[in-house]
């Protein structure tokens, strides 16, 4: 069996956690969509690494970890990772053999960054950014939608690269001169970069599609590493608050090239309340009702972006919200992590409904509008005080509380759960059952 494991949120679920735990299972591990917007964190034998780039799966050591045509790619930020990793002594002396960038990715530039921060700068003027990570992921893609994008197979054609890449600094450099008032960007300089970038990454560069089909045919298994949460996706999230990318399951298969005909499990990935970062609509985000409490979490769960540092918002857990990701993504169990953030608060809040003009509703709003407005219904439960992660081997070790909150969420959204992490470290998990070895369901 292959396994896709997405974000059901706003991201930051845990899902570096979850594909680095089950990254032992998996022989192939595939960044397929997104970019250095990620940060997946990694806690093994108390050491924490953060991942932008790299698949979550790279501690593995003998895993295959593959970039797929539907990434958007920035080298420079890549090889900074890699050093990064080098330092700590965790990747193979020849890591091109661990680590392969499919020749179609579409590259991130240093005039995609610059455009983002200067857009978000100028919309926070009259608060209408977005909040991004300035990692320059929407120009990024949309060069690639406008065909103006560049490749990471074009950087070994320095005639061909010469031509394409003036073409696009002059429409980015009228863009920096005349809208934005500042300098232009120079030709020469990232010329120059390219070339080089070109040749380090060279030996990394692979046809990743190809590699992945052999994978399947001969059927090791492959584990598909998503990035942000369905919530970001760009045609069903909170949109304009979103990423660029698709980040529902569905582009697990358009973003890696490979077809719909190998067998596949969806994981998604739940924390036990919810975490926002950025802007746009939350609608049981518990700033206003409960200062002290949410920054009593955001202090218990560190919450605070693996790639920007910006505190997260935090709320309860949206049933509602992520009904409307589960059926989205064809999710067919869950992981759910960090109700150990939750211990020692007395009740618990879970949203299993919205109040809009007047009405109940159980659907996810289309309108940003819609969504700021609506007020969660809350089914309210105790909580389940302290428990100790260590000793949590089934799910019969966990306190009551726990486990009725755990039944609650199953029966609301159909899907069982088969994952619990009770704490940042690859130890800290517990099994239920194992998708890498689950039957499909006819
Ligand atoms: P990702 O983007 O989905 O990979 O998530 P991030 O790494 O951005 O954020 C999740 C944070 O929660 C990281 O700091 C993880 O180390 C941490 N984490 C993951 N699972 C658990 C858990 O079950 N309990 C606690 N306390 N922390 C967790
Ligand atoms: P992981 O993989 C949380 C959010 C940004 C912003 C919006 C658009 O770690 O879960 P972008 O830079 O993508 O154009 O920003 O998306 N965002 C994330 N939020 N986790 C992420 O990734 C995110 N990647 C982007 O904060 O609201
Ligand atoms: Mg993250």
């Amino acid at each position: 069996m292959n396994v896709i494991v997405i974000g059901a949120q706003w991201g930051d679920e845990g899902k570096g956690k979850v594909i680095d735990f089950y990254g032992s299972q998996a022989e192939y591990i595939v960044r397929y969509q997104g970019g250095n917007n990620a940060g997946h964190t990694l806690v093994v034998n108390d050491s924490k690494i953060v991942l932008h780039m790299i698949p979550s799966g790279i501690l593995h050591g003998d895993k295959i970890c593959l970039i797929a045509n539907g990434v958007v790619f920035d080298p420079s930020a890549f090889f900074k990772e890699l050093e990064h990793l080098q330092s700590l002594k965790v990747l193979s002396a020849v890591p091109q053999e661990q680590i392969r960038i499919s020749e179609r990715a579409h590259l991130i530039l240093p005039y995609h960054q610059r455009l983002d921060q200067l857009r978000e700068n100028q919309a926070a003027k009259t608060h209408t950014n977005i909040g991004t990570t300035q990692k320059g992921i929407g120009p990024a893609y949309e060069d690639k939608a406008s065909r103006y994008g560049i490749r990471c197979i074009d950087l070994l054609e320095p005639e061909a690269l010469a031509l394409q890449l003036q073409r696009v600094l002059a429409e980015k450099n009228s863009l920096f001169q005349h809208y934005f008032q500042t300098v232009a960007m120079e030709f020469e300089p990232l010329y120059q970069d390219c070339l080089q970038w070109g040749e380090r990454l060279r030996p990394f560069m692979a046809d990743v599609r190809e590699i992945l089909l052999e994978a399947l045919k001969h059927q090791k298994p492959v584990l598909f590493e998503g990035a942000q949460g369905a919530l970001l996706d760009l045609d069903h999230g909170t949109y304009p608050f979103v990423t660029a990318s698709h980040t529902s399951a569905a582009a697990a298969f358009t973003g890696s090239g490979v077809g719909l005909k190998y067998p596949v499990q969806v994981v998604g990935v739940t924390k036990a309340y919810t975490t926002r970062v950025g802007l746009g609509p939350f609608p049981t985000e518990m700033e206003q009702e409960s200062a002290e409490l949410a920054a009593q979490i955001r202090q218990v769960g560190e919450e605070w972006g693996a790639t920007t540092g910006r505190a997260r918002r935090i709320g309860w857990l949206d049933l509602v919200a992520l009904k409307y990701a589960v059926d989205m993504n064809g999710i067919s169990s869950l992981a759910l992590t960090k109700s150990d953030v939750l211990q020692n608060i007395d009740i618990i809040k879970i949203c299993t409904s919205y109040r809009l003009h007047g009405n109940t509703i159980y659907h996810f709003p289309a309108s940003a509008s819609d969504l700021s407005q609506v007020e969660p219904v809350y089914e309210v439960m105790s909580g389940w005080g302290v428990y100790e992660s260590s000793l949590m081997h089934t799910l019969a070790d966990l306190p009551h509380e726990l486990q009725n909150y755990i039944k609650f969420i199953e029966q609301f959204l159909g899907i069982p759960i088969i994952l619990l992490s009770t704490g940042p470290g690859r130890e800290e998990t517990l099994i239920i059952s194992n998708p890498f070895q689950e039957e499909l369901a006819h």
